[in-house]
């Protein structure tokens, strides 16, 4: 895991990861939603290039975005408002980083699962307001058609070979005894048009397909398969896509 939790620190992982489909506006009505204490202040842990923190900032008073890959936190200052006034980026491992509360709201985007839970739970839970909320959101495409197909190219060239479908992190730290679980809620649908380089690329943003990892012959028979696969489906090499996010709350424990 912590092999693959490196290669955020590759600067193709964080170039690639620009093609990753956007949350869902429904997320960050949700995230406004939970944040019931002064001040509006959030904890972006795992921030990465500020899919969250970015569009959450106009929403709130202000939002520390910390990361450990400096290419991510890098690229997530250049992508569009990530000059906002009121998000500070911050280039550390959560578990040791510079804390700015108290928070109102702590967001985790996909990134939980990277981190030591004890350690990241005893740094931040010190820095909550009285009712602040930790949400742990997971997002992406849905009811491909194409995906059987892809999947072969991931389990040819995946460097992740024990993947677990039926896992759930935040089961597993509710029953760490790190969390208790206030709800969970599924976002409806919305529609993305992604040109199909774009789609194939965006899985080179994930740790366990990271170019780096790859002979440049690998990479090539990934995206071949991954490209006849959805050739049937896209129309002037377009996809369309239906993106949803899955968003977990509740109080984190330390
Ligand atoms: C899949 S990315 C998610 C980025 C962003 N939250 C999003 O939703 O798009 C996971 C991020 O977690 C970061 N990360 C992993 N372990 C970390 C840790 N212990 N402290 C800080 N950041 C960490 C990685 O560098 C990477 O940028």
């Amino acid at each position: 895991m912590t092999e693959l939790a490196a290669t955020f620190q590759q600067e193709a992982v964080a170039e690639a990861y620009q093609h990753r489909p956007p949350y869902p506006d429904e997320v960050f009505d949700r995230l406004e939603a939970l944040i019931t204490d002064e001040p509006r202040r959030v904890l972006d842990i795992g921030a990465g290039e500020g899919a969250i923190a970015r569009p959450l900032a106009p929403r709130v008073e202000h939002v520390d975005a910390i990361d450990f890959s400096a290419p991510m936190i890098e690229a997530g200052r250049q992508r569009p408002g990530g000059d906002q006034p009121n998000i500070t980026w911050q280039v550390n491992p959560i578990e040791t980083a510079e804390l700015d509360g108290p928070y109102a709201l702590v967001t985790a985007g996909a990134s939980i699962h990277w981190m030591p839970w004890e350690e990241t739970f005893a740094r931040i839970v010190p820095h909550l307001t009285p009712n602040a909320q930790l949400v742990v959101i997971e997002h992406g495409p849905v009811d491909m058609p194409w995906w059987d197909g892809v999947m072969q190219a991931i389990q040819r060239h995946s460097r992740k070979k024990n993947h677990d479908p039926k896992y759930n992190v935040v089961e597993a730290i509710r029953d760490r005894g790190l969390l208790e679980l206030g709800g969970t809620a599924r976002t409806a649908p919305v529609t993305y048009h992604q040109k199909v380089t774009d789609y194939i690329e965006q899985f080179h943003s994930t740790s366990s397909l990271a170019r780096d990892l790859m002979t440049p012959e690998e990479a090539a028979d990934f995206d071949a398969m991954v490209e006849e696969a959805v050739r049937p489906y896209a129309k002037d090499g377009v996809l369309e896509l239906k993106i949803e996010a899955e968003l977990s709350w509740g109080r984190p424990l330390a």
